[in-house]
């Protein structure tokens, strides 16, 4: 006896007619017209099932505290930051608590059941460490959090940063961060950059720096990052976040910079609404757009995964943790409307972040874990176009989320009609 059967699902491979069985929380069987008997069966009827969403940059310690103390009235980074050095002191760990799990619950209600969390530790309290420690204990049967240890202030420029980076680790922080455009000269930089991939070498651990989030085009610390990831062997397990300075460079130096972040096997983490919005703000016209070269190392082999960043907190007003919002956002600012590069935005906030989070057993296939989303859509293109309810959200086999299909119903005259947005695809 199955614990759950899926019915007439379409895959984002493009398969359609699907059969997905679920036996103790993992996938047993991918097939059309499975036989055998289950204790729950869903009708997907031609919809698309996916994989979860997957969102591989967010600042959890900051979210859904928007207006506290104030708003940021220019919408800068910068003023975000002060705005963000404004609240610290007045945080508290229950605070923090409540609203990171309200966050989950809007994530898992978008399908979003993978969550890589910079956390801030240059609050000498780590108060923001202690409530996401217990957030990621709390949450862990329906989402996967992980959280990394981000010197907001600078990792050499803040007086106590190397001693609470060192302390977040010690208490289970999972990922090492950092910031180098935001020390003080270049070559503080650089050092930085070299110290905190040495620590995670030591450590054994997974890298994820805010990595040139400038518009300077000489901000080149990811060229560090990529030399100390092929130095110390940390191949696969370094992330480059932002990048937005890749987009201001001169292109003789990114022909020669990208085939080191592909040999490097970095993985690139650009956050399209956060960048598209506080970057280039001290252009007058034309403004530059401010997000990294997503085509350019997605064609060089460069795993590319977008992330949300930031949701209602001193950088971003707006958001709901809809992934989907996220890769549509990425795929028109990279210009990426080809039917082949609509699917890359698609996996960019799926299967590519679940490679920058290295989980395992993600995806749609058997053995893997019973974690999906039934959209009302077809497929992933449909499912950009349209953003679509999440009708179901399963974690282990188990439904975790429901939303009702959406339908319009117009009355015109005597005519009533529905609207059905959907269309045949080419
Ligand atoms: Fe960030």
């Amino acid at each position: 006896m199955l614990d759950l059967i899926v019915r007439n699902a379409n895959l984002p491979d493009g398969s359609k007619g699907q059969d997905i069985a679920i036996k103790d929380g993992g996938i047993a069987e991918i097939a059309p017209a499975i036989k055998g008997e289950a204790a729950r069966e869903i009708d997907a009827t031609g919809r698309l099932v996916t994989p979860p969403f997957v969102d591989s940059h967010f600042h959890m310690d900051s979210t859904l505290s928007l207006g506290q103390p104030r708003l940021n009235e220019s919408g800068t980074l910068l003023e975000g930051i002060a705005l963000w050095g404004e609240l610290k002191p007045h945080l508290t760990v229950e605070a923090i608590k409540q609203r990171a799990l309200e966050l989950c619950q809007w994530s898992i209600a978008r399908g979003t059941l993978a969550i890589r969390s910079h956390v801030d530790i240059c609050d000498d309290r780590l108060l923001a460490v202690s409530a996401l420690l217990e957030v990621r204990e709390e949450v862990k049967p329906w989402i996967d959090l992980q959280l990394v240890a981000f010197p907001q202030d600078g990792y050499l420029r803040s007086p106590t940063a190397v001693d609470n980076l060192k302390r977040a680790l010690d208490m289970g922080v999972d990922v090492v961060g950092g910031i180098p455009h935001f020390e003080r000269t270049m070559s503080d930089g650089a050092a930085s950059v070299k110290a905190l991939c040495e620590i995670a070498a030591e450590r054994g651990l997974r890298i994820d720096m805010h990595c040139d989030e400038s518009d300077d085009p000489l901000s080149r610390h990811v060229e560090t990052l990529a030399a100390e990831t092929r130095r110390l062997g940390l191949e696969g397990r370094v992330t480059g976040s932002h990048l937005t300075s890749m987009h201001s460079m001169d292109n003789y130096y990114v022909s020669k910079l990208i085939p080191l972040i592909a040999e490097a096997g970095l993985h690139a983490v650009p956050n399209p609404l956060i960048n598209i919005t506080l970057q280039g703000r001290h252009d007058t016209y034309p403004k530059r757009r401010g997000m990294t070269r997503v085509k350019e190392l997605m064609a060089a082999g460069v795993n590319v995964a977008f992330g949300h960043d930031c949701i209602m907190d001193p950088w971003y007003s707006l958001g709901s943790h809809d992934m989907l919002e996220v890769a549509s956002m990425g795929l028109h600012v990279a210009q990426m409307t080809g039917v082949a590069e609509m699917c890359s935005a698609f996996d960019a906030v799926t299967a590519n972040g679940a490679s920058v989070m290295g989980l395992d057993n993600y995806g749609l296939e058997p053995g893997c874990n019973a974690d999906f989303v039934i959209l009302q859509a077809a497929d992933p293109i449909e499912a950009l176009r349209l953003k679509p309810a999440r009708l179901f959200v399963v974690r282990r086999g188990r439904i975790i989320a429901e939303t009702p299909p959406v339908e319009s119903r117009l009355t015109l005259g005597e005519e009533r009609a529905s609207v059905d947005f959907s269309r045949p695809i080419l």
